[in-house]
């Protein structure tokens, strides 16, 4: 467990899953992060294709009712909202789903006002096979995480769990076509990165970093408060 220093950190998990995977491993980062202290939103992006589409796919309509029951989407206030965004997101030919990209390419204004720079930020996601695309899609993610501002928080290899699963990247499962859902292992992973964006978050906002935008912001706010 990390030490703990200053107030709670809000962490932003924003996932796309269609049919349970991703959402698994978003549950379990939750969990991380809140035992770690951290307040938690965990929202679903939703789909971007019309019904006649999603028809096509069986049970795709009916899971994501479910999910979108549990969750709400994510939104710019979101965003605005967290010290840690968490995106998460099936691979979708080797990189990240068009449903969580709209998502982040809706967060262009907070970009163009600078108002995520200086924010933790972290990843995870899963594949059907084991060499289909998981660290590819993790890795891609880091582009639009890097023009946001946001300060990537990689796992490494720092807890035990990273030499039994995972990547260094984010947290990650393989579902063998949605068949199998994230192992124990997996989740320990995600538990893990969950606690170490909190903790990431928690010196970020302890420190009030003074050379972005926002840390200039954050300065402001904590001047006035
Ligand atoms: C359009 C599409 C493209 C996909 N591309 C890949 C891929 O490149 N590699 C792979 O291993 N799985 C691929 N998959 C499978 C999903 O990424 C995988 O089953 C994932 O675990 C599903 O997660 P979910 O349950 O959260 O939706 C693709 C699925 C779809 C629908």
């Amino acid at each position: 467990m990390f030490q703990t220093a200053t107030k709670e950190p809000k962490v932003l998990i924003a996932f796309y899953s269609r049919s349970g995977v991703t959402e698994a491993l978003a549950d379990a980062v939750a969990e991380g992060a809140r035992a770690d202290g951290a307040e938690v939103r965990l929202r679903r992006a939703r789909e971007l294709v019309p019904a006649e589409v999603m028809a096509k796919a069986p049970g795709w309509r009916e899971a994501a009712e479910a999910m979108n029951a549990k969750y709400e989407a994510p939104t710019e206030a979101d965003a605005e909202w967290a010290d840690a965004i968490v995106f998460g997101t099936p691979t979708r030919f080797g990189s990240v789903s068009s449903e969580l990209k709209a998502y982040i390419d809706g967060l262009g204004g907070l970009w163009a006002q600078g108002r995520l720079n200086g924010k933790a930020g972290s990843v995870f996601g899963s594949t059907s096979t084991p060499h289909g695309g998981n660290e590819s899609t993790l890795i891609s993610m880091y582009n639009p995480m890097a023009h946001l501002g946001l300060v990537i928080v990689p796992l490494g290899y720092a807890d035990p769990a990273m030499y039994k699963a995972g990547t260094p990247y984010g947290a990650s499962a393989v579902s063998f076509n949605q068949a199998k859902p994230p192992t124990d292992d997996d989740r320990e992973v995600a538990r893990f990165q969950g606690r170490r964006v909190a903790f990431v978050a928690r010196a970020l906002k302890a420190a009030r970093i003074t050379d972005t935008k926002q840390g200039q912001a954050d300065q402001v706010g904590a001047s006035q408060s």
